[in-house]
């Protein structure tokens, strides 16, 4: 059973803009692992597009090649690998093709990167893309480049992001970056660095000028969304030396989230992700609250079992998850919840995978993103553990979360059958060119026939049978909102 990748379709995919006009030289970047890889490729591209780079979906015509890696398992490593293989391969054709590594791996390998793979000439970490412009001098002026630097406040607030790739209608905008919160199996810490906030100003304009473009729905982005906090720039862990003022004057993300959904009451708001320990009732009034803020939490909890959430240090217990999870419930009755889950994180025992099991049981998520424990070197986990749950019984658990996942998640879409539900439409159906596809709120996907409507509508499609995984139906109209 594979494992699952968050934004399966996209990883790898490169990514063109419309640049501009007078801009001479070609760039190729590609993105691997999480959104928010995805959302700072939109910034590199938009750095780069102010030093002569438009992009180009063709590889063997590059004259920059970035590839924005992940760092999360060793299985997205060594897809990044594969890529630089590939890179080898066209270099040989177009001598003149510089390769740079961005993202999570540049991070944790630095210059070892420029010995380990001959082909990179240029090592960037996820805090360094301002300094592209110096480091592709250098570059163009034979010298190989690492900026791995990790820094207390950049957000690139400052920076517009150009749009690639994308459907026109949905959008990510981020506002943390880094996450403070040490969870003993992730690399996370290590290669995005500390937790800060972006001024929500920017975010508000971000937002106000995607609506001007036309786009429908936007996902605010960050490791730990919850902790969203901002006093005027700075670490998270520094507030407590924030002045008084500072701290009265502080957004917290529930107001955040309420000066979004208040900033444009026509567009969907989305956010990913929320940590359990840090979700407050505040944000799920908030939701309730707003028509406009989508009834969706991707809420990870990795294991069922106290014991081994201790031992991943995660914040909280079992039972404080599920309280957690009747809360959303009582506040925001119709609302999706989705998981990430590990299994055979070390000294895991079949009692608490069984504990997994039966807390997706008791919540029924609608979706998930199930994996194997991989070590990642350098974690507390790395450290301290010994990974000591053999690949068949990690694979065989991994297999029993996905089919108890397929089950719920199969329930959760028959709910909807003979319901009309609001639909944004934001592409062709994979599997028709008769069909459009789009998302309810609740982030399930839904396919009905086309007739007249059209990309970026909201519609009211009628449900009339599903798969686990997508709605069938048929549009009745438009939606009122
Ligand atoms: N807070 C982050 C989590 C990033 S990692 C977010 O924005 O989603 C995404 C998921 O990858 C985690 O929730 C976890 O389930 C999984 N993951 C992280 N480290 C892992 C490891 N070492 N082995 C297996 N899965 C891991
Ligand atoms: Fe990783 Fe835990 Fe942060 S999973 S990104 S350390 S919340």
């Amino acid at each position: 059973m594979e494992e699952k990748i968050i934004d399966e379709s996209k990883q790898g995919e490169s990514l063109v803009l419309e640049g501009k006009s007078s801009n001479t030289r070609k760039l190729y970047i590609e993105s691997y692992g999480c959104q928010m890889n995805f959302s700072d490729s939109e910034i590199v591209a938009s750095i780069l597009n102010d030093q002569g780079y438009n992009t180009t979906q063709v590889l063997e015509e590059a004259d920059l090649v970035l590839v924005n890696t992940c760092s999360i398992r060793d299985k997205a490593e060594q897809t990044v690998r594969k890529r630089l293989e590939k890179y080898n391969a066209v270099k040989k054709i177009n001598p003149k093709m510089k390769v740079g590594v961005l993202g999570c791996m540049a991070e944790r390998l630095k210059s070892k990167f420029l010995e380990e793979e001959k082909i990179v000439d240029m090592v960037v970490g996820p805090d360094a893309y301002k300094d592209l412009p110096n480091l592709l001098q250098e570059v163009e002026e034979g010298r190989d480049a690492v900026n791995v630097i990790l820094s207390k406040d950049e957000t690139y607030g400052d920076i517009s992001p150009v749009r690639l790739g994308g459907n026109g209608v949905t959008a990510f905008v981020s506002i943390t970056r880094g996450c403070d919160n040490m969870c003993t199996f992730c690399v996370v810490p290590f290669t995005r660095g500390r937790e800060r906030s972006r001024d929500p100003q920017s975010i508000i304009e971000e937002v106000n000028d995607l609506a001007k473009k036309g786009y429908k729905e936007i996902t605010l982005l960050g490791q730990n969304v919850d902790s969203y906090l901002w006093y005027g720039g700075g670490l998270k862990k520094d507030f407590k030396n924030a002045t008084e003022i500072q701290k009265a004057t502080a957004t917290n993300f529930a107001q955040l989230l309420e000066m979004v959904a208040t900033a444009q009451p026509k567009m969907r708001i989305r956010f990913s992700t929320s940590n359990p320990q840090d979700m407050t009732e505040d944000v799920l009034y908030t939701m309730a609250k707003f028509e406009n803020i989508c009834n969706y939490i991707h809420l990870p909890v990795q294991s069922g079992s106290t014991r081994i959430l201790k031992e991943m240090n995660r914040q909280h217990t079992r039972e404080e998850y599920l309280q957690l999870i009747d809360k959303i419930r009582e506040i925001i009755p119709d609302c999706a919840i989705s998981q990430d889950m590990i299994s055979g994180f070390p000294t895991e025992t079949e009692e608490d995978h069984q504990d997994t099991l039966s807390l997706m049981e008791y919540v029924k998520y609608d979706f998930g993103f199930m994996f194997m424990y991989s070590e990642r070197p350098g974690t507390m986990a790395a450290r301290k553990l010994e990974d000591d749950i053999p690949e068949e019984i990690k694979k065989r658990r991994l297999a029993e979360i996905i089919d108890l996942q397929q089950t719920h998640s199969g329930y959760r879409t028959k709910q909807f059958i003979g319901k009309t539900v609001e639909i944004l439409i934001e592409k062709e159906s994979k599997k028709s060119d008769a069909e459009w596809s789009g998302r309810t709120p609740q982030n399930t996907v839904a396919v009905f026939p086309k007739e007249h409507y059209k990309v970026g509508d909201f519609v009211m499609v009628r449900i009339d049978d599903c798969t686990s995984t997508t709605l069938l139906g048929k549009a009745i109209g438009y939606s009122e909102n």
